[in-house]
């Protein structure tokens, strides 16, 4: 009997798939780096009985009855899965699992980067010392803003925003979060406290975003919410790029009613706003948050592991519809 493949949407990190090796499967990794085209990818997907999906992937009734009926698992190579419809996959029993845990302190890391690189003029700061022009210390040269004390305010106190929360207790930082619902664990831990969205708005020095895109999230930075913060606030997205209106974000850096932006995603990636490409008072990294050699070989440890435990007829830890796929059997 053929052994099962399973079909990889990109390259990942070799050293975290031995598991699929090591249990005999047919491992189809596609040979390249950029997004799989959707012809390629329904090509690919087709006759697989596990697939390891990335972002760029939309997983719905298209690419499931692509795939057939042999599929059981889909593993999403992040902790984000809007571009997977669960639901769709649930009805079909299929199994869908993601990347939690193991990319929380890397992200959170980035987040911490970006805010003190926008903070502390860090982009500005490095071409004017490469430039060759640099005349020398000056006391009013590249002022930036205190991260030390300011006030954080974390939309989304999940894993990555604890993570953030922790971060910013070092520097003496009071933090307000907002959330679906209360977090205890956050709030014993760091003190955080808990706000409404306009609150934390109103009240913040830098607001970082750690919320899943949903429907509700979409936007959820616009216009309106910029002209509640404060024009000496600067916001962090690491989440995902919708839940920011780039248009209104570039309005309100571009007239200086708001300090600074630093993105790690981007509403229509990989094409980042040209406007936001213009503008000196962001730092714009290529959704890279969890991009460390050893958080990026865990991920793909995770979906090794999560993929062998399904076809071998049991579940794991990230089997997001754990539930709905017993309540089949
Ligand atoms: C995620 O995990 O959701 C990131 O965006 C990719 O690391």
């Amino acid at each position: 009997m053929p052994s099962a493949r399973v079909f990889i949407t990109r390259r990942l990190p070799v050293a975290g798939l031995a598991a699929l090796h090591d249990a005999g499967f047919d491992v189809d990794m596609r040979a390249a780096d950029d997004a799989c085209p959707r012809d390629e990818l329904l090509a690919g997907v087709n006759g697989a009985a596990a697939v390891v999906t990335l972002l760029s992937d939309r997983v719905d009734d298209e690419f499931l009855d692509a795939a057939g009926t042999g599929l059981r698992i889909v593993t999403n190579y992040a902790v984000g899965y809007d571009n997977v419809d669960v639901e769709a996959c649930s009805r079909r029993g299929v199994a869908v699992a993601n990347t939690p845990d193991v990319l929380t302190e890397a992200t959170a890391d980035h987040a911490f980067a970006l805010l003190l690189a926008v903070a502390r003029r860090v982009r500005e700061g490095h071409a004017l010392a490469a430039s060759g022009n640099w005349r020398g210390w000056q006391p009013l040269q590249l002022l930036g803003r205190d991260v030390s004390g300011s006030t954080l305010g974390i939309v989304g106190m999940g894993r990555i925003g604890g993570a953030v929360a922790r971060r910013a207790r070092a520097f003496d930082m009071p933090v307000l979060y907002h959330n679906r619902r209360r977090n205890p664990d956050a709030e014993a831990a760091v003190g955080a406290r808990f706000v409404t969205l306009d609150e934390l708005l109103v009240e913040s020095d830098a607001v970082s975003l750690h919320a899943p895109l949903t429907p509700e999230t979409h936007h959820l930075i616009d216009a309106a919410a910029i002209t509640r913060m404060k024009p000496s606030a600067i916001l962090i997205n690491t989440s995902r790029g919708p839940l920011v209106d780039e248009a209104a974000l570039v309005d309100a850096l571009s007239g200086r009613r708001l300090w600074g932006a630093g993105l790690d995603v981007f509403e229509q990636e990989p094409v980042v706003h040209p406007g936001l490409r213009e503008l000196t008072n962001v730092v714009l990294a290529p959704h890279t948050g969890s991009a460390t050699e050893r958080t990026r070989t865990a991920m793909a440890r995770l979906c090794a592991e999560a993929t062998v435990g399904v076809l071998s007829g049991g579940s794991a830890a990230n089997v997001l519809n754990a539930a709905a796929i017993a309540s089949r059997r």
